[in-house]
């Protein structure tokens, strides 16, 4: 399937006419792609590192490896012969999608280059900042403790934010406040990465007054030809670097708004094909800075499966099959992440009729095999007459929600 072709067709699943979906990363997030996937009769194989995840139970097929190994990635794509790859996650072995894309056997959403640059944190900010200009926090990338505190003397200052190159979540980020911090944050920055040890981006801490994930939607009309739409800004609360809440719109002056499409624009059309965006970005009154950019459905965009006519997973399923869509609000709202809490197998989720008892509000329960304390087991959602109200509910909804062990 090329991106050039006409109006596609979706064929009977499971027939010679079916149009087959790779998800390579099938988490909380990849189960609502495939499920938005499945009710547009396409068929879904779900790939994950472990057996049982959150997708593999909503897929048609399922498989587990690990997808950072180039040749058990190579192997399950060879047997499955996937019309589109779907990346979900960051830990890809992404020169196999790059190969695969240019032989054209597939098709890699958004781009097998939108994945690969996006994995690992230079690529994406080196082509933001230098490339396009856009306006980011200072940064440095370095190899050593020296170097780290070199960067800082010389360009950064304190305090800054030190980041593995590959890693997410938040995973081996600290804020360095002064020298005394230095050695902590570079051991820790060499554990949290997801290649273990190596590289890092050390960047000037930005004092920002909020910040938003812009869910950006690049999809193909009747016409053929390629729109770009924005969706509401969502304002999120970020903990250790993982997200504990959202919200939906996040109210903000016409120029910041503009400013932020802008640079959502800006990236979006350099990495180019069909999908969602989660666009992260920080703002200070009218100033705007590019953060970094999912090229994917965002955990912060969960909130719009209760705010908008179709949400992120929706947005994105349409738009890799080449289809239209709609960004329109439905409602404000929020959503709360519901935690582990716990480490354990099997965890029973308690107290739910409480939970939902309030009208305007929903849940999801991932179906995750196995609790952590600080695992993502579940999301609370809100809708009310505003923001605040919704971002109320949606906290009482996940405290209410008790996991239990055993
Ligand atoms: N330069 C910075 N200045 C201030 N806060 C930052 C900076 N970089 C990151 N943060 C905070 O840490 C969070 C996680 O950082 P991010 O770069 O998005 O990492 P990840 O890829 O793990 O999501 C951000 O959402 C923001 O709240
Ligand atoms: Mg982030």
């Amino acid at each position: 399937m090329s991106q050039t072709l006409p109006s596609p067709s979706l064929g009977t699943p499971l027939s010679p006419l079916a149009v087959r979906v790779m998800m390579l990363g099938s988490g909380e997030l990849g189960k609502e792609v495939i499920i938005a996937l499945q009710q547009l009769g396409a068929e879904v194989i779900a790939v994950d590192r472990y057996d049982n995840a959150p997708g593999h139970q909503v897929a048609h097929r399922s498989h587990t490896l690990p997808m950072t190994d180039a040749d058990a990635l190579r192997k399950v794509i060879a047997l499955e012969q996937p019309h589109i790859i779907v990346p979900e996650i960051e830990a890809i072995a992404t020169d196999v999608l790059v190969e695969i894309e240019a032989v054209g056997t597939a098709r890699v959403t958004p781009t097998a280059r939108a994945t690969s640059l996006t994995m690992n944190r230079e690529g994406i900010r080196r082509l933001a900042a230098e490339q396009l200009g856009l306006p980011t926090s200072p940064y440095r990338f370095i190899n050593s403790e020296a170097e780290l505190l070199h960067a800082i003397d010389e360009a950064i200052g304190y305090p800054c934010v030190i980041k593995p190159v590959m890693s997410s979540s938040g995973k081996g980020q600290s804020v360095i406040h002064g020298p005394q911090d230095i050695e902590a944050a570079w051991r820790l920055a060499q554990e949290g990465g997801r290649v273990g040890g190596g590289r890092a981006i050390v960047e000037g801490f930005i004092r920002f007054e909020y910040e938003i994930t812009l869910l950006t939607v690049r999809w193909r009309g009747a016409d053929g030809q390629t729109h770009t739409d924005f969706c509401a800004p969502i304002g999120h609360r970020q903990v250790d670097g993982d997200y504990v809440e959202s919200w939906q719109p996040q109210a903000m002056s016409p120029i910041a708004l503009s400013r932020a499409q802008e640079i959502a624009r800006a990236v979006t059309d350099e990495l180019g094909g069909w999908g969602v965006f989660g666009v992260e970005l920080f703002i200070a009154g009218d100033e705007v800075w590019f953060s970094e950019v999912s090229p994917r459905p965002h955990d912060t965009g969960m909130v719009t499966m209760i705010t908008q006519e179709q949400s992120e997973f929706v947005l994105h399923a349409r738009a890799l099959l080449g289809l239209p869509v709609q960004v329109e609000l439905r409602s404000p709202g929020a959503s709360s992440v519901i935690y582990g809490g716990v480490d354990a197998q099997a965890v029973s989720f308690e107290n739910l009729a409480q939970a939902l008892a309030e009208p305007g509000v929903d849940l999801r329960l991932f179906g995750k095999p196995e609790s952590f304390v600080k695992r993502r087991m579940g999301v609370a959602l809100a809708k009310a007459e505003d923001v605040d109200t919704a971002r109320a509910k949606a906290r009482a909804v996940s405290m209410a929600v008790k996991v239990k062990a055993g």
